[in-house]
């Protein structure tokens, strides 16, 4: 079992330089099914769902040559198009890839994905979406087998704007014959990432970034080298961490204009942020002012850095709310706050919680319950009296590329050890 120990107390000073993102890289390397040509990629980062991701597509015959941030993905030789279900259980992206296979060979077959446990997560509008392309689906106790003859586009209309399925009826469309609208699409900037890449490969897809995508079918696509954009979720993990300690900070190799509402809610706060070309600075201000934050889909708060910033609260001046609009399980990482000092009430059917200021918060042994809710216990650790463990650290290990060390260089006293 991996813990953070950390020991409170230490300001954040210096520059970071931003990873690349994790839900971008995720659907990017599903691209690399579609592809059979050799795909080069930079700036993927170095976490466990990435990891996973590669087993699944080495498992499936693709050839995968990686140097550091760099991956040359060959599917030419593709012989499997199912996913084995203990990968499939390891990262709820998984699905994505399931989309890829059915664009390129027609079928698939996998479990239902794993992920964070922050909600039910289901997977119906993929479904639904993949049936209107007229996928065929067959499911029994633990597989989910779907195939078609073609994939014919059409209109979809979500029912919410899902970012997984948004990417999964993408991938699945780039081969379709015809083109496929997507109504109420997904608005995040990593859809316009995805969708730019395939472009790059010479897919057809228009409308990334609005609620209204079409994809027109092509028959090929072709070898390309993309570069994949900032994780805005680990930037505004380091705004906060620098912010609660009362310290400063520049972020480098960020895409400032991803983070807008989260720059606008870390001003309101009383932060002072400047942005020039790919750089955020960020000054803490002495005392930080309480808030209220609601999660939406882009380019609303998002819903990923909502523990991150419950944790800053924890040292705002009077009492913040948060509501949670997006996933209906996510504040389970408040109660582990709480054991450290914190003041947070989970209210109105678990869907929000108000936080007081708290004067001391302690060093405690807490536990990670999902990848956010964990990051969250680490920022709390950076300001506590005393010695934070932050146990079952994989799950922060899934989307944090380089936490510890990159938390060292800007100065605070943190380790990962292996407990046994
Ligand atoms: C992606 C991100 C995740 C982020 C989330 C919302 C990746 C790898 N992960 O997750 O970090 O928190 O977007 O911004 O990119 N839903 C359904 N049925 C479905 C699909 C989704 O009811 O078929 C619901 C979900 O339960 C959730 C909401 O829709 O309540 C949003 O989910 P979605 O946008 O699909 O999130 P993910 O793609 O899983």
């Amino acid at each position: 079992m991996l813990s953070y120990v950390i020991k409170g107390g230490n300001k954040l000073n210096g520059e970071v330089i931003n990873s690349g993102s994790k839900n971008s890289a995720l659907p990017i390397l599903a691209t690399s099914i579609l592809n059979p040509n050799p795909v080069t990629f930079y700036n993927v980062p170095e976490i466990e769902d990435i990891k996973t991701t590669i087993k699944i597509l080495r498992f499936l015959g693709c050839k995968i040559d990686k140097v550091c941030d760099k991956i040359t993905i060959s599917s030419c030789d593709i012989n499997k198009t199912e996913i084995p279900e203990e990968l499939m259980h390891k990262c709820r992206s998984t699905v994505i890839l399931a989309g890829a296979l059915i664009g390129r060979f027609k079928k698939a077959s996998f479990s239902f994905p794993g992920g964070c446990n922050i909600g039910a997560r289901p997977i119906d509008l993929h479904i639904k979406a993949l049936k209107k392309l007229g996928v065929r689906f067959n499911e029994n106790k633990n597989n989910i087998i779907c195939k078609s003859k073609n994939i014919y586009g059409t209109k979809i209309n979500l029912d919410f704007p899902s970012v997984g399925a948004t990417e999964n009826i993408i991938l699945a469309s780039v081969y379709a014959n015809g083109t496929t609208k997507i109504y109420n699409s997904a608005r995040e900037p990593e859809i316009i990432d995805l969708a730019n890449c395939l472009n790059k490969m010479g897919a057809k897809v228009y409308g990334a970034g609005t609620n209204k995508i079409t994809i027109v079918g092509v028959n090929k696509l072709k070898p390309i080298n993309y570069r994949i954009m900032p994780d805005r979720i680990e930037a505004g993990t380091f705004l906060c961490a620098t912010a609660i300690t009362n310290g400063k900070i520049r972020i480098l190799q960020a895409n400032p204009s991803s983070l807008v509402n989260v720059l606008l809610t870390l001003k309101e706060i009383g932060c002072k942020i400047s942005i020039s070309n790919n750089t955020i600075r960020l000054i803490a201000p002495k005392q930080l002012k309480a808030i209220s934050i609601e999660t939406q889909p882009y380019p609303g708060f998002p819903t990923d850095l909502e523990p991150i910033f419950t944790a800053l609260l924890t040292k705002a001046k009077g009492g913040s709310r948060i509501r949670e609009n997006i996933f209906e399980n996510r504040f389970e990482f408040c109660k582990e706050l709480n054991k450290m000092g914190a003041k947070i009430k989970i209210e109105n059917n678990e869907r929000e919680i108000s936080i007081k200021e708290t004067n001391e918060i302690k060093g405690k042994t807490v536990k990670s319950k999902d990848l956010r809710g964990g990051a969250s216990l680490v920022l709390e650790g950076l300001i506590a009296n005393g010695t934070t463990i932050v146990e079952d650290a994989e799950y922060i290990l899934r989307g944090y590329e380089n936490l510890d060390k990159k938390l060292r260089k800007l100065g605070a006293e943190i380790k990962l050890i292996n407990k046994k």
